[in-house]
């Protein structure tokens, strides 16, 4: 702050409650007090609603995002050859899809240094999910991390603690008073992340629907476009995919059944939604570091999958990082819970409708989610589904099949998700999976 500039933090909430932009010595004044403690968690809270219904100014919220992501380490990648690419997708169920693409990626020749973050609310968490593969470590210093990715061209471990440390406070505040689903705030959020973690591409992937933070295709799409534009703005080159979310994607919910999802998508076996989203957002990777057009890209992608190189790229990540590669040959045995139960449904007609992030949140109630900070999470817990949107169902056909190492979870679980279904007796239209794409020419609505 410029000598002779003082701040009191009640005059910010005061001026952003009124629906003005804060300047950038405000807004460091705020993020660097919020990091050192200075700034008590009720003001920081206020202020969080404040610009929940008041939105941001485009300028304000570049300088909000670059503020976050300096309020700790700027990860320099320089020490790995070549263009380095990064993905993101802002939360769903079911999506795994980052333990796929970063493979499949590497297996066609583009770097991928890769941190990823834990289950959020009803979301999953890759790190959660390749945890579940015994020894598995998501932990690794710098040098380790650099190694791998130029030896094997791929790795994924957690956020690193001092990552952008502003947005480690602020979403902890914003997840328990009600203002996670802000654009502005998730947009600096996931860009604040994305900067500090020094890629030269980043793929966005905004999700859309009843199982994401975004409800509606518009609010997605003016999320995509925040964020693509935070990113170019800052010398990356950036796209985003705004992707349906309405259902969950693939088949499996839960950390290792999800695992066992993407060994079949990079086994070529893969459910169909669960393949297209991972063939195209690898493909898009490589075509933003130059690999080719996405055509000439996704026959490398498909090819990656068929000759076995995707599958066999995974399996040298899982054993470099620690991880017993053999139970992604003993699937069954990886995935099996002490309690399996079959879901049946108690009526008949078309599945209409699934509201997704309820489902999200009967797969943590098995055990597959953090009820609370310090819940330990079940690596086997979670939801096997038999039926999604637009299926037909006669009564006592089995729904899904629901994993639990406690039958007392059993009950309160399976009665979120049946309240999650809607039926009708007309076959519903059936949706897109990929709504828009966007990047910095603008908007491409498919
Ligand atoms: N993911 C993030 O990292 N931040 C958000 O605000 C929402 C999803």
């Amino acid at each position: 702050m410029p000598d002779g500039m003082h701040f009191r933090m009640v005059d910010i909430i005061r001026k952003k409650r009124d629906g003005a932009s804060l300047n950038r010595e405000e807004i460091k004044y705020f993020i660097d007090g919020c990091v050192n403690g200075s700034i008590p968690n009720y003001q920081t809270s206020a202020l969080l609603m404040a610009i929940y219904f008041q939105g941001m100014a485009d300028r304000e919220l570049a300088d909000f995002t670059l503020a976050m992501a300096h309020s700790g380490v700027m990860i320099d990648l320089s020490q790995i050859q070549g263009i380095k690419v990064d993905k993101h997708s802002t939360g769903g169920v079911g999506d795994k899809t980052t333990m796929a693409v970063a493979p499949i990626v590497a297996a066609c020749g583009v770097k991928i240094a890769k941190m990823s973050g834990r289950g959020l609310g009803h979301t999953g968490g890759t790190v959660d999910k390749l945890e579940s593969i015994p020894g598995y470590r998501t932990v690794l210093d710098k040098e380790s991390f650099f190694k791998q990715v130029n030896e094997i061209g791929v790795s994924v471990i957690g956020q690193s603690s001092n990552l952008a440390p502003a947005d480690k406070k602020l979403y902890a505040l914003r997840d328990v008073t009600g203002s996670v689903p802000s654009i502005p705030l998730i947009a600096s959020s996931i860009m604040s992340k994305k900067l500090a973690a020094g890629a030269d591409c980043i793929l966005l992937d905004v999700k859309c629907g009843s199982g994401a933070f975004m409800k509606s295709e518009t609010d997605a799409i003016a999320l995509a476009q925040k964020m693509v534009a935070i990113g170019e703005h800052n010398g990356k080159r950036t796209m985003a995919y705004v992707t349906n979310m309405s259902t969950p994607l693939g088949q499996n919910i839960g950390n290792a059944l999800e695992v066992r999802e993407v060994v079949d998508v990079l086994n070529g076996r893969g459910p169909e939604d669960l393949t297209q989203e991972c063939e195209e957002l690898s493909a898009t990777l490589l075509m933003m570091a130059g690999k080719g057009t996405m055509s000439e890209c996704i026959d490398m992608v498909r090819n990656s999958i068929r000759d076995g190189r995707a599958m066999n790229k995974f399996r040298e990540m899982v054993k470099a990082q620690g991880g017993d590669a053999s139970v992604l040959d003993n699937l069954d045995d990886f995935t099996r819970s002490a309690v399996c139960y079959e879901v049946k449904a108690i009526r008949t007609g078309y599945i209409s409708y699934m509201d997704t992030e309820a489902i999200g949140v009967a797969s943590t109630m098995l055990g597959a989610g953090r009820e609370t900070l310090d819940s330990v999470i079940d690596p086997k817990a979670g939801i096997r589904l038999c039926k999604k949107t637009g299926d037909r169902v006669n009564k006592d056909d089995i729904l899904a099949v629901f994993y639990t190492a406690n039958e007392d979870l059993l009950s309160p679980a399976i009665e979120r998700y049946y309240g999650a279904l809607s039926y009708s007796q007309q076959k519903p239209e059936s949706s897109k999976l990929v709504y828009a794409i966007v990047d910095s020419n603008g908007v491409r609505k498919l």
